[in-house]
């Protein structure tokens, strides 16, 4: 089937089409207009001026993506209902539900984070076998997930305060870098030493699944704040990459040891840290002795994207999980199904 997905929920305009059949996706056509730069002025996503820019994107898109305006070929309309910023995600659900009721097609009313899920299964040449354990890492997520089946997620821990990413974007704001963080720490991180200072690692030996890192940014903070112009930033960002990393890797650990999955996968935004992917990776073998596969995304598919919101729709659809063009509501909490 041939899906076009919208995507609106943070700070990225993205419209895809995406033809499925059974295990093999293909990109037929992706567009994304990046706000980034805008946000960065004020160091983190403004709600009002991303739905304005939504607003002012998603026609140029739509004319980019190359759509026949009768949504002539397009079997299902899949767009980002949650969770997100809500005038963000009203953007993209008001469009959809337009086009769903203009084109007589389905609209289908995806999960972001599903949407992350899914984006490990685009190129990926031998789709990961269930069941899936999946560490979601974003701006706004950071979740342990068990995925039994295709729209089978059972949440087995979550962060209690700030998102890995967050942690990220907050502690580069600390040190002076601009927004996003994640990306600025990393390429930091590189010339530094990650043994240079001593940080937590928050919850590593709880016996529990849940993350937390908001005392590891109070403890930068603290750093930043006692060592002052004498503060290594190269050390800082290593050492504060390998804290994070350590803790994700642990936990993820703990986890493969109780759950048993034949596959691993990373998504979501942090996904892209190259360091995580290799702690990651050698974790899985060495636990697995090559009988557990780990995947992560396309680096180009690690943030927000619509090619994701496409695929987690024909799945969405294969469910017969639809929504009413006349009635579909953005719902910032929305919760995977469980
Ligand atoms: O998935 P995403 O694009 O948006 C959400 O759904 O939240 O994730 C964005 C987050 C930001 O916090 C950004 O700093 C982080 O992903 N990020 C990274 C890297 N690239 C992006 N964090 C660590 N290392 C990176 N290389
Ligand atoms: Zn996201």
């Amino acid at each position: 089937m041939r899906v076009l997905g919208i995507e609106s929920s943070c700070d990225e305009t993205a419209m895809a089409l995406v033809e499925q059949e059974q295990e093999v996706v293909r990109v037929v056509a992706s567009v994304l207009a990046s706000q980034v730069n805008m946000h960065a002025v004020y160091g983190g996503v403004v709600p009002e001026v991303a739905a304005r820019e939504h607003a002012e994107q998603v026609f140029v898109l739509l004319e980019q993506l190359g759509v026949p305006r009768d949504g002539r070929g397009i079997d299902a309309i899949a767009v980002t209902a949650g969770p997100g910023l809500i005038p963000a995600l009203r953007i993209g659900v008001e469009l959809a539900k337009t086009l769903s009721w203009l084109w007589k097609k389905p609209l289908v009313p995806v999960n972001h984070l599903e949407g992350h899920v899914a984006s490990v299964w685009v190129g990926a040449l031998k789709p990961p076998r269930f069941p899936v354990l999946c560490l979601l890492v974003s701006g706004g997520h950071t979740e342990l997930i068990l995925m039994r089946d295709f729209g089978q997620y059972e949440l087995i821990g979550m962060t209690r305060d700030d998102a890995a990413g967050e942690a990220f974007d907050k502690v580069a704001k600390l040190i002076g870098l601009p927004y996003p963080g994640g990306p600025e720490i990393s390429r930091l991180a590189l010339e530094g030493k990650r043994e240079a200072l001593e940080l937590p690692r928050p919850m590593i030996e709880s016996a529990d699944f849940d993350f937390s890192f908001s005392g590891l940014k109070t403890a930068v903070r603290r750093l930043v704040e006692e060592q002052g112009d004498q503060l290594n930033k190269a050390d800082l960002a290593a050492s504060f990459e390998q804290s994070v990393v350590d803790v994700l890797t642990e936990k993820t650990k703990r986890a493969l040891r109780v759950y048993g999955p034949a596959s691993v996968i990373v998504t979501g935004g942090v996904s892209a840290n190259r360091y995580l992917r290799a702690s990651l990776a050698e974790m899985v073998q060495h636990e697995g002795g090559g009988e557990i596969a780990f995947y992560a995304p396309d680096l180009a598919l690690t943030g927000d994207n619509a090619v994701m919101i496409a695929l987690a729709g024909a799945w969405q659809f294969a469910r017969g999980d639809l929504a009413d063009p006349l009635t579909l509501e953005a719902d910032a909490n929305k919760r995977l199904a469980l």
